[in-house]
């Protein structure tokens, strides 16, 4: 099992993952609904919920809202944690210690994996491991989705891992913002996945990412959507044209989500050079 490098604080807010869980609920219904076969069983797993249990109540009660009988199960590293949100749990809902692979030694079918402010502690070369462990026990077309937001929740970036018949595959990064604190591409650079947040560098992919939305973002600004919102949407939109990999569906452009989903995956970072 990947451990965490020393016991953490386990900081959680309340709605702090709460656009992770709208996004969710509009883009992978069929996954959350889903109930035939081995599905009704399968899971959501929330690893690393913290030292209160909050996030992993709030998305089940949103969760379940397209599936009632939804399975949730939250997982703790720290084991007073996880004995403590004991006392929150219901037919549906249980809490356990464990780490990153608890659903593949216990057997349980998952069709969501979720882990959101873990791997920050964790080293880069940690990074392709633990999604490997998550993702052991999900089911096919089931979805990990493991990235970092802010204190509060008003920025997100996560990895959008899909189990296919080839494995894991790096379908996406989602990226969200809340505006609070305007908008410009780069505001995202700190809250990027532990593998890419020091990799915006020439030669990396996630460099040429942002030059590209950084130089649709200006230019939509340039055309008059100066407003942050506008020039969000707008860049997007710009993007999207350019780059082919970028979601346009009008609400995440909207609501202040960008889905960059190259045809072949998120690339890895360039192992010929050294992080900054
Ligand atoms: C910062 S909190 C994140 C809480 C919540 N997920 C959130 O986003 O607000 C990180 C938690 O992850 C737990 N953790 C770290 N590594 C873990 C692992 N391998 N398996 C399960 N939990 C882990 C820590 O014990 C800590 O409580």
């Amino acid at each position: 099992m990947t451990s965490p490098e020393r016991r953490t604080r386990g900081r959680t807010a309340r709605s702090r993952l709460r656009a992770l869980d709208a996004y969710l609920c509009r883009c992978e219904r069929p996954l959350l609904e889903r109930q035939d076969g081995s599905w009704r069983e399968a899971a959501f797993l929330d690893v690393g919920f913290g030292e209160h249990p909050w996030t992993t109540l709030e998305s089940a009660e949103a969760f379940r809202e397209l599936n009632p009988s939804l399975p949730v199960i939250g997982v703790e590293a720290d084991e007073g944690r996880a004995a403590v949100a004991v006392r929150h749990e219901d037919s549906l809902t249980r809490f356990r210690h464990g780490g990153f692979d608890w659903a593949s030694t216990a057997s349980q079918p998952t069709r969501l994996v979720r882990a959101m402010n873990i791997l920050r502690q964790y080293r880069p070369e940690d990074v392709e491991t633990a999604h490997a462990e998550l993702g052991w026990a999900l089911l096919p077309g089931g979805l990990v989705v493991e990235g970092s937001t802010d204190t509060q929740g008003g920025i997100t970036v996560a990895y959008l891992l899909r189990r296919t018949p080839e494995g894991l595959t790096r379908e996406a990064l989602l990226f969200h913002t809340d505006f609070h604190h305007g908008f410009a591409p780069l505001l995202f650079r700190d809250w990027l996945p532990r593998d890419l947040r020091r990799r915006v560098q020439p030669e990396e992919p996630i460099h040429v990412f942002f030059t590209a939305w950084t130089q649709a973002w200006t230019e939509a600004r340039e055309h008059g959507a100066w407003e942050p919102k506008s020039a969000f949407r707008e860049g997007a939109l710009r993007l999207a044209a350019s780059t082919g990999a970028v979601a346009t569906e009008p609400w995440l452009l909207e609501n202040g989500y960008l889905r960059w989903q190259p045809p072949s995956g998120v690339p890895r970072p360039n192992p010929e050079s050294p992080p900054i």
